[in-house]
C-alpha cells in the first residue's frame, strides 16, 4: 500500500470513528440514563431501628454502560440523629471506603447480609421506618420506579427526597458500574446549603444551577468553581421558616454522601443529583436541628478534628524562593527587628537536595547551618516547619528510594512501581494502603528528624500532583469512564496530571477508586509517625484532604492569587472547612500568585490575623511580602496580631470545643443567629467562636465596610468604647480606615485573654484579662481551657487540664460574673491568675457603686488590693468598668459583684 492510500485509509477509519461517536451523542441525549428500580422486598426490624428492601432494575439502559440488575437497600437509625441509607449491589461486593480508612462510629444495626434471610412483608404503598427516639422518620415508597424520602418528625419538613417525578427520568435512581445518579428535590425557596468542597467559590452559600466536582486536582484555588486539592461530598442544609410556622427559621440538617469515587454534584435550587463514577450510596442524614448539632453529628461519625498545638496559633511565615539559611535568618531577624510576632518559620522545596525530600541542599541550606538555624529558634520559643512531597525521586543513590524499593511500598502500573514527574524529576509515589508504608514512612520521617528536629511537616502536592499525563491504557474504561465528571471545570480526562486511574495500590485496589484518599492516608501516616517520634502532639499542613482529614491535620486554601477578589473568597473558604470538619485553616496572606501591594497586604493581614491558622506564603515568582517589608503593613501586624495574641487563649479553647464536639473556630454568622435568615448570605464576615464577630475590609481604597449586625449589643475589641447597637439585624457603615479591621464581641460573651507578646510561650506568661460584655436579657458565658499546649491528647479523662467556665448575669441592681472550675489543680500549678476583669456594655444609668469579691475559700489576701475605674463610652450610651490589680487565680472558683 502506498503511503497516499495509506492517508486515505486513516481518514475513513477516523471518519467512520467521528460518526459513531456522534451518533452515540445522539443516542444519549434521547435516551434516559436509567429508568429506576422498583420495590421486591421489604423487612423491617420490630425495633423499628433497621430496614432492609431488595430493588430490581425496571428496563435496561445503554448510556454509561450495563446497569445492575439487583440492588440491595439498607437504612438504618445509627444514633438518633443519625440515619443512614445504603444502596449497593445485590451480587457483588463492589468498592466501599473500609472501616480501617475512616473508622465511623457506632456501625450498622442492620443485619448486613440480604434481605432474603428476614421475613419479608406484604409490599404497601408505603413503608415508614421512625425510630422513636429519632427526630428523623424514613419512609419508602413502592412507586414505579421506587422511591424514598426523609423528613423531620415535629416540623414534617422533607429534609431529603428521592421519590422520583414520573414525568422526568433524570430524578430516577441510576445503578451501573461506573455510574450512580441519585437525586433529591429540594424546597426551592426555603433551603440554603453550604458544603460541597473543595472549590473556591464567590459566595459561600451554592448559588442555584452549579455542577460541584469533586476529584482531588492540583488546580490554583485562584481557579473559581472547579474542583480543587480535596473531596468533601457534605452540605448542611439550613431552612428558611416555612410560611404555616411549621419549619422554624435555621432548622439544619446534613448529609454526607460517603463516596471516594469522582463524582459532580448538580444543585439546580429546587434539586441535588449525584453523579457518582462508582463505590456506593451510603448516604447519612444528620438530624441537627441546628447548624452547630449538624456538625457535632457529622464529626461525630467521621472523628473529631485533631487538637493543634498552642504555638500554631501563633504566626506563620512562609516562601517559596528563599535562597539560603541566611535568608531566612534574615527573615527572622526582620520580624524581631519589626516586633512583630513570629512564631514559626517555614522553608518550601528550596531546602532540599535536587528537590529530594528528607535532603538538606549542601550548598544553601548545608547541615551546620540549619541546625544552628532550628536551635536558634528554639531557643527563643520559636519553631520551623518544612515541606515534603510524596514523590520520591527514582535515583539509584538515593536513600528514601532505595530504601522504598527494598520495602516495595510504591504506587504500582503493570506491576512495576507507577513512575511520575514532580519537583526532582522522576518519581514513585509511597502508597498509604500498603501497611508497610507506615513503617518506611516514620522510618524516613525519623532519619531526617534525627539531623533537623523540625516541629511540625508540611504535605504539598498530595491530590497526587503530577507533572506529567500518562496515556490510558487502551479500551480502559477505568483509565476513561464512560461518564465525564466535569473535572477542571472542562470535563479534562480524570488522568490529567495525576496518577492514572489503572494504576493499583495495594491489596489491588485502583487508583480509580481510592484518588480522593491519598492526601487523607498520608497524613494519617505522617501524624502516626510524628506522634510516635515525638511523643507530642503534631502538626501537620496538608493540602489535599478528604472526609475525616480534619483528625490529622491543619489545611490551608492553595494557590490563591495576590488579588482582592482572592482575599474576599477566603471567607468562603475557610469556612467551608470548618463545616468539613478540619478548623484549622487559613489562606496564605497577602496572596500566593502574582504581586501583593501594600494595600493588599495591609488588609490581608487584618484578615489573616484572625484566621484559624494565620500564616503569610507568597510564590517563587512574586515579589517578597514579609509584613515588615512596609511601614504601614508592619505597624497594621503589630496592632492585629496584638490582639490576636492577646485572644489566644480564646483561639486555644475554641480548638478544644472543636476537638470535643466538631464546632468550627471560624464560624458563619448562622451558628450564633440561625433565626436570622440574612445571615445566611453573607459571604464576607464571620465569627470567632460564637461572640466575636470580624468584617474585613475587601476592596482597595475603601475607608468604610457596610457589616451586618445580628441584633444585640457589639463591642469593638480594639476600643471597648466603640459600640454598635443592632435592635434587629441590620447593616451599618463602619468606619475602616487603612490600618483598622472592625472586629467586634457581642453582648452575653465573656472573653478570657492574655498580655501581647512576641511569642505565644511568652504571651501564656502574662496574666488573664476577663472581658465581659454584659446583657441585660441574656445569660452571660464563656470558657477557658489550659493544658500545656502539646500533649498529644487534649482534654481526655485523668489528663493534666483545668477547664473554667465563667458565667454571668445583668441581674439589674447587681452585674456579676463568676466561674465554675473543673480539675483547677493544673491552672494552680501553673500559677496563672486574672488580673484584671472589664465589664463593657453596661447602661449609663447604671450607678457602679463598688464591688464585692469572693473565692471558694473567700481569701481575702489572694484579691490583692484591687482598683475600681468606670468611665463613660464615646457615644456615652454604655460604661465600661475595670477592676485591675486583682490576683484570683485562674484555677480557682470566683465570684465578682458589681453594685
Ligand atoms: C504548591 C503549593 O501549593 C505551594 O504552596 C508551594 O509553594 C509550591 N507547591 C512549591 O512547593
Amino acid at each position: 500500500m502506498s503511503s497516499t492510500q495509506q492517508i486515505h485509509l486513516l481518514n475513513s477509519l477516523l471518519l467512520f470513528l467521528i460518526i459513531i461517536s456522534s451518533c452515540s451523542v445522539i443516542h444519549g441525549v434521547d435516551e434516559a440514563v436509567g429508568y429506576g428500580y422498583n420495590l421486591k422486598s421489604v423487612s423491617i426490624d420490630p425495633n423499628k431501628k433497621w430496614l432492609t428492601a431488595g430493588l430490581a432494575l425496571i428496563r435496561n439502559s445503554s448510556v454509561y454502560g450495563a446497569d445492575i440488575q439487583n440492588l440491595n437497600l439498607f437504612v438504618s437509625f445509627e444514633t438518633s440523629d443519625r440515619l443512614r441509607i445504603k444502596v449497593t449491589d445485590s451480587a457483588h461486593q463492589r468498592w466501599e471506603i473500609p472501616q480501617e480508612i475512616i473508622p465511623r462510629q457506632s456501625q450498622n444495626h442492620f443485619p448486613l447480609s440480604s434481605s432474603a434471610n428476614h421475613p419479608t412483608r406484604i409490599l404497601k404503598e408505603t413503608h415508614s421506618l421512625s425510630d422513636p427516639t429519632s427526630e428523623l422518620v424514613f419512609t419508602l415508597r413502592n412507586t414505579t420506579p421506587f422511591g424514598f424520602s426523609v423528613t423531620r418528625r415535629s416540623s414534617a419538613d422533607t429534609l431529603f427526597d428521592a421519590s422520583p417525578d414520573p414525568s422526568d427520568p433524570s430524578t430516577f435512581l441510576v445503578f451501573k458500574e461506573q455510574y450512580i445518579q441519585l437525586s433529591s428535590a429540594l424546597p426551592v425557596n426555603r433551603s440554603s446549603l453550604y458544603g460541597l468542597g473543595e472549590h473556591t467559590k464567590r459566595s459561600f452559600k451554592l448559588q442555584h444551577d452549579e455542577t460541584l466536582t469533586l476529584w482531588n486536582a492540583d488546580l490554583a484555588s485562584a481557579n473559581l468553581d472547579v474542583n480543587l486539592y480535596g473531596s468533601h461530598p457534605f452540605y448542611v442544609d439550613v431552612r428558611s421558616g416555612s410560611e404555616d410556622g411549621r419549619v422554624a427559621a435555621g432548622s439544619s440538617h446534613g448529609v454526607l454522601l460517603l463516596n471516594s469515587n469522582g463524582m459532580d454534584i448538580v444543585y439546580g435550587g429546587n434539586r441535588i443529583t449525584y453523579k457518582a463514577i462508582g463505590g456506593v450510596i451510603d448516604l447519612y442524614v444528620f438530624g441537627g436541628p441546628l447548624p452547630h448539632t449538624v456538625i457535632q453529628q457529622y464529626t461525630e461519625l467521621i472523628g473529631r478534628p485533631a487538637p493543634m498545638p498552642y504555638w500554631s496559633f501563633g504566626f506563620h511565615q512562609c516562601r517559596w524562593g528563599y535562597k539560603n539559611v541566611s535568608d531566612v535568618e534574615g527573615v527572622v531577624a526582620g520580624y524581631a527587628k519589626a516586633k512583630i510576632p513570629l512564631e514559626v518559620m517555614w522553608t518550601d522545596i528550596d531546602y532540599m537536595d535536587g528537590f529530594k525530600d528528607f535532603t538538606l541542599d549542601p550548598i544553601n541550606f548545608p547541615e551546620d547551618q540549619m541546625k544552628q538555624l532550628v536551635d536558634k529558634l528554639h531557643q527563643n520559643d520559636q519553631k520551623y516547619v518544612v515541606i515534603v512531597d510524596p514523590g520520591i525521586n527514582v535515583n539509584s543513590t538515593y536513600g528514601s528510594y532505595i530504601r522504598g524499593m527494598e520495602a516495595d511500598i510504591f504506587i504500582k502500573r503493570d506491576g512495576i512501581p507507577y513512575l511520575g514527574e514532580v519537583w526532582p524529576g522522576p518519581v514513585n509515589f509511597p502508597d498509604f494502603l500498603n501497611p508497610q508504608t507506615q513503617t518506611y514512612w516514620t522510618g524516613e520521617i525519623k532519619l531526617f528528624r534525627d539531623i533537623l528536629p523540625v516541629d511540625g511537616l508540611w504535605l504539598d502536592m498530595n491530590e497526587i500532583s503530577n507533572f506529567i499525563t500518562s496515556s490510558p491504557r487502551p479500551n480502559s474504561a477505568i483509565d476513561d469512564p464512560p461518564y465525564k465528571i466535569n473535572n477542571e471545570g472542562i470535563q479534562r480526562p480524570i488522568n490529567n496530571k495525576t496518577v492514572p486511574a489503572t494504576a493499583l495500590h495495594f491489596g489491588n485496589l485502583t487508583e480509580y477508586d481510592v484518588h480522593n484518599l491519598y492526601g487523607l492516608l498520608e497524613c494519617k501516616a505522617t501524624r502516626a509517625a510524628l506522634t510516635n517520634l515525638t511523643g507530642k502532639r503534631p502538626f501537620i499542613l496538608s493540602r489535599s484532604t478528604f472526609v475525616s482529614s480534619g483528625n490529622y491535620t491543619a489545611h490551608w486554601t492553595g494557590d490563591n492569587a495576590a488579588t482582592w477578589e482572592d482575599l474576599a473568597y477566603t471567607v468562603p473558604s475557610i469556612l467551608n472547612s470548618g463545616l468539613f470538619g478540619i478548623p484549622m485553616v487559613g489562606a496564605d496572606i497577602c496572596g500566593f500568585l502574582g504581586n501583593t501591594t501594600e494595600e493588599l497586604c495591609q488588609r490581608w493581614i487584618q484578615l489573616g490575623a484572625f484566621y484559624p491558622f494565620a500564616r503569610d506564603h507568597s510564590d517563587i515568582n512574586s515579589i517578597r511580602q514579609e509584613l515588615y517589608l512596609w511601614d504601614s503593613v508592619a505597624a497594621t501586624a503589630r496592632k492585629v496580631l496584638g490582639l490576636r495574641y492577646r485572644l489566644l487563649p480564646y483561639f486555644y479553647t475554641l480548638m478544644y470545643e472543636a476537638h470535643m464536639k466538631g464546632t468550627p473556630i471560624a464560624r458563619p454568622l448562622f451558628f450564633t443567629f440561625p433565626q436570622d435568615v440574612h445571615t445566611y448570605e453573607i459571604n464576607s464576615q464571620f465569627l470567632v467562636g460564637k461572640g466575636i464577630m470580624v468584617s474585613p475590609a475587601l476592596s482597595p481604597g475603601v475607608v468604610s465596610v457596610d457589616a451586618y449586625f445580628p441584633t444585640g449589643n457589639w463591642f469593638d475589641l480594639f476600643n471597648y468604647s466603640n459600640s454598635v447597637s443592632s435592635t434587629s439585624g441590620k447593616y451599618f457603615t463602619l468606619a475602616a480606615p487603612p490600618d483598622h479591621i472592625n472586629v467586634h464581641v457581642r453582648e452575653g460573651n465573656i472573653i478570657a485573654m492574655q498580655g501581647e507578646a512576641m511569642t505565644t510561650n511568652a504571651a501564656r506568661k502574662t496574666p488573664f484579662e476577663l472581658l465581659v460584655a454584659v446583657s441585660k436579657s441574656e445569660n452571660m458565658t464563656g470558657e477557658l481551657f489550659l493544658d500545656d499546649g502539646e500533649a498529644v491528647e487534649m482534654g481526655e479523662d485523668g489528663g493534666k487540664w483545668s477547664l473554667v467556665r465563667f458565667h454571668g448575669a445583668d441581674a439589674g441592681d447587681n452585674v456579676f460574673v463568676r466561674s465554675e472550675v473543673e480539675n483547677g489543680e493544673y491552672a494552680l500549678n501553673q500559677k496563672w491568675i486574672i488580673n484584671k476583669v472589664t465589664f463593657v456594655g453596661l447602661e449609663k444609668s447604671w450607678r457602679v457603686k463598688g464591688y464585692e469579691l469572693r473565692t471558694t475559700e473567700n481569701t481575702a489576701s489572694l484579691n490583692g488590693n484591687p482598683v475600681l475605674k468606670a468611665k463613660l463610652d464615646k457615644d456615652a450610651k454604655f460604661q465600661v468598668v475595670e477592676i485591675s490589680r486583682l490576683m484570683l487565680p485562674v484555677g480557682k472558683e470566683f465570684n465578682l459583684q458589681l453594685g
